[in-house]
């Protein structure tokens, strides 16, 4: 056997050399990183279909790779040959970083307050609506209070997600085509989304063809909305289309159609996937501890009740005071973050601070340029070292004994008593944290409090109507999705609630 490489992390053992460990990563990662940290520590590389994805755990992995400079990590070496053929070209990864920063903050001007206020009406409508009409909840609107009745959960929050995200941030257009050509080219440029498509980006197959034309009708279809609103139609202030025709470039030129096309529907695609599988978590996760389901209920009482019995309608600023839902969302992105693989590709050799792995003789591993970093904010986030109970779905550990939610959230103490600093909140106080669903640094999500109204509004309206129920065990994870979904079966049985 030859020497290993000191100065280079320690490769995970396989038996197949261009294959590598993509069986064990591929069915679990999970599982996979959490047996690797056992034998080699925190940082190790394992081999990816060719590719060598060193991987680093823990707060200060998660630190490592996000907080890294662009120049050294870049998303859009690891990402661009499979997100550019979805979203189209020139923009996010198709551009160079400083740009598709640009291109983020016209999206922040989109998910402003104001917007915002205007959202949770529409979701709740939509939401209502969708109980009072879709085949799921026949026995809901058959007004029958004591049958129960049962849904697929993630079909349900699939339906619901797009519904909500069109009615608000993507405009009345889309969501006035969602029933027509939309969901049709939706469904195509979705089937060229997938993990698939991340590993072999040329294959022949019917399905890369279709995602092919489904980008170009629906870049095109975004395209005739921008025209149609230039020469006049409609009002359309609150949404996202309409704050991205407004931006500029620190050059002075505005957007181009097609830019704005393309930022729709990676918007689109972003935010689709990562709500429904939340939603689907939160309902289930709900479903398995019917006392907590009725605690937030009784919130919803608390604080929406009339004099005549009925909730009242709830207002963006009230939503976000609301302890016990911030904290089921809170606490089901704990466990159920929807990526878990954070990825970069490496352009210059870097050095891995020796607090990190076991050191070479200058003290670091070195991660060759070429390799990809990985960050797993799920192994951090369910780290028994890091929290009390890891693997139990506690939303309470979110609240403090005063009930002042927000303050805990910023600290935590883990299992030895020391206290972690999240840096939760608008103003960012580093990368170095166990708690990371929305990611962390230069890419971290800008989506984050539109999912948590979107899924905080879904959630309240549905709690306010009806009871749930699982009576099949908690589902698992299915991995082999981009996104962390739960494998069937994932029903879930709901009764009509009794307003007395
Ligand atoms: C980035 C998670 C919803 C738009 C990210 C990242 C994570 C994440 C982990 C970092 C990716 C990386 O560093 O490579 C989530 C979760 C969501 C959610 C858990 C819901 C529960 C949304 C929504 C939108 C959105 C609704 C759009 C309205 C974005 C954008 C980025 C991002 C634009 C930036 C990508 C970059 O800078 O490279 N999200 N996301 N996300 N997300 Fe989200």
């Amino acid at each position: 056997l030859a020497p290993r490489d000191s100065s280079k992390p320690p490769v995970v053992f396989h038996w197949i050399p261009f294959f590598g460990s993509a069986a064990g990563y591929g069915d679990d990662p999970l599982n996979f990183f959490f047996s690797c940290r056992e034998k080699y520590g925190d940082v190790f590389t394992f081999i990816l279909f060719g590719r060598k994805v060193t991987v680093t755990l823990g707060a200060k992995g998660n630190n490592f790779v996000l907080g890294g400079k662009s120049t050294a990590f870049s998303a859009e070496d690891a990402y661009t040959h499979f997100t550019t053929p979805v979203f189209g070209k020139d923009v996010v990864y198709d551009v160079p970083n400083e740009l598709f920063m640009e291109q983020k903050k016209f999206v922040k001007v989109g998910l402003s307050m104001e917007n915002f206020r205007t959202y949770v009406g529409m979701i709740e409508e939509e939401v209502e609506d969708f109980l009072r009409s879709d085949p799921a909840f026949r026995v809901f609107q058959d007004n029958d209070i004591n049958e129960w009745g049962s849904f697929d959960v993630t079909t349900v929050l699939a339906e619901i997600t797009i519904l909500t995200a069109s009615r608000t941030l993507q405009g009345k257009e889309v969501r006035d085509n969602l029933d027509k050509s939309f969901s049709g080219l939706y469904n195509d440029l979705d089937g060229g989304f997938t993990p698939i498509n991340f590993l072999f980006p040329n294959l022949p197959l019917e399905s890369y063809r279709k995602r092919d034309r489904a980008q170009k009708k629906m870049s095109d279809f975004y395209v005739k909305i921008i025209e149609n609103r230039r020469n006049g139609d409609g009002d359309h202030a609150q949404d996202m289309i309409a704050a991205l025709m407004n931006q500029k470039y620190r050059d002075g030129r505005s957007l181009k159609d097609h830019e704005i096309a393309h930022i729709m529907i990676a918007l689109l695609m972003a935010g689709q996937h990562t709500s429904s599988a939340s939603g689907s978590w939160t309902l289930l996760r709900l479903a398995s501890r019917p006392d907590i389901a009725e605690a937030l209920y009784q919130e919803q009482v608390k604080h929406f009740a009339t004099p005549d019995g009925k909730l009242r309608s709830l207002s963006y600023d009230e939503l976000r005071e609301l302890p016990l839902l911030d904290a089921v969302i809170r606490e089901t992105l704990r466990l159920h973050p929807p990526i878990h693989s954070i990825m970069r590709k490496v352009r210059h050799d870097a050095a891995v601070p020796a607090t990190l792995g076991a050191p070479s003789k200058d003290g670091t591993y070195i991660v060759p340029k070429g390799h990809f970093v990985l960050a797993c904010p799920a192994v951090s986030q369910t780290d028994p070292l890091v929290w009390k109970n890891a693997l139990t779905w506690d939303p309470a550990r979110w609240s403090d004994p005063e009930g002042v939610a927000q303050q805990a959230y910023d600290t935590y103490t883990d299992v030895n008593g020391e206290k972690i600093d999240y840096g939760f909140g608008a103003v960012s106080k580093g990368t170095e944290s166990p708690y990371q669903p929305f990611g962390a640094g230069r890419h971290r999500c800008i989506g984050e409090q539109f999912a948590y109204l979107q899924l905080g509004t879904i959630i309240v309206t549905i709690i306010r109507n009806m009871e749930l129920r699982l009576t099949d065990r908690f589902p698992d994870n299915n991995y082999h999705t981009m996104i962390t979904m739960p494998k069937k079966p994932r029903t879930i049985s709901y009764r009509r609630r009794k307003f007395d």
